[in-house]
């Protein structure tokens, strides 16, 4: 069974993630969303919201969602797992990928990172825009899955409160 692993900081899920998630389904036996701590960014919604929302949204039978805290290579050798699949958006994503590729593969040689290039309608599309946008009250519709635009709206405009 040829597994995958699909990371990120998903603060929120956009219709960006749930597009690459898709599509490695479609390519790999099981997919594992990844939820993970990036170091130099800080979170707006918790762990467990974020994991919620990506559940709430995918859903592709070979889909799992699950959390890790550590090196993602450790994480993805305790699952077996063959690919690490990310989605590249413009130029301004490849250098910091590519690091991350190229750091993953010296740490475990086994892994392949699998770049999907973004659907052209999400290629500018972030988290922190999305984040950004809602909470000045613009209209955040077309970016993120619609399972979860009302919570996300919710919790940017503070009526709920999750620190
Ligand atoms: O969605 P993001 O924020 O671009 O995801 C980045 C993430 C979380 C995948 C990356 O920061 C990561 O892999 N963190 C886990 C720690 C780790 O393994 N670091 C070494 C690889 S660069």
């Amino acid at each position: 069974m040829k597994i995958a692993i699909c990371p990120g900081s998903f603060d929120p899920v956009t219709l960006g993630h749930k597009d690459i998630i898709e599509r490695a389904a479609e390519l790999f036996d099981k997919v594992i969303v990844l939820v993970m701590t990036n170091s130099s960014k800080h979170s707006m919604f918790t762990v467990d919201e974020r994991v919620a929302f990506l559940k709430k949204c995918i859903a592709s039978k070979n889909v799992e969602v699950d959390t890790f805290n550590g090196l993602l290579v450790d994480y993805a050798k305790k699952q077996d797992a063959v690919a690490i699949v990310k989605g590249l958006r413009a130029v301004s994503d490849f250098d910091y990928e590519f690091q991350q590729a190229l750091t993953n593969k010296s740490l475990l040689p086994g892994i392949e990172t699998v770049f999907l290039a973004a659907n052209g309608k999400n290629m500018f599309l972030s988290s922190s825009m999305v984040k950004e946008v809602c909470c000045l009250n613009g209209d955040i519709s077309q970016f993120v899955p619609c399972e979860v635009l009302e919570d996300v709206i919710k919790r940017c405009k503070g009526e709920i409160n999750n620190d």
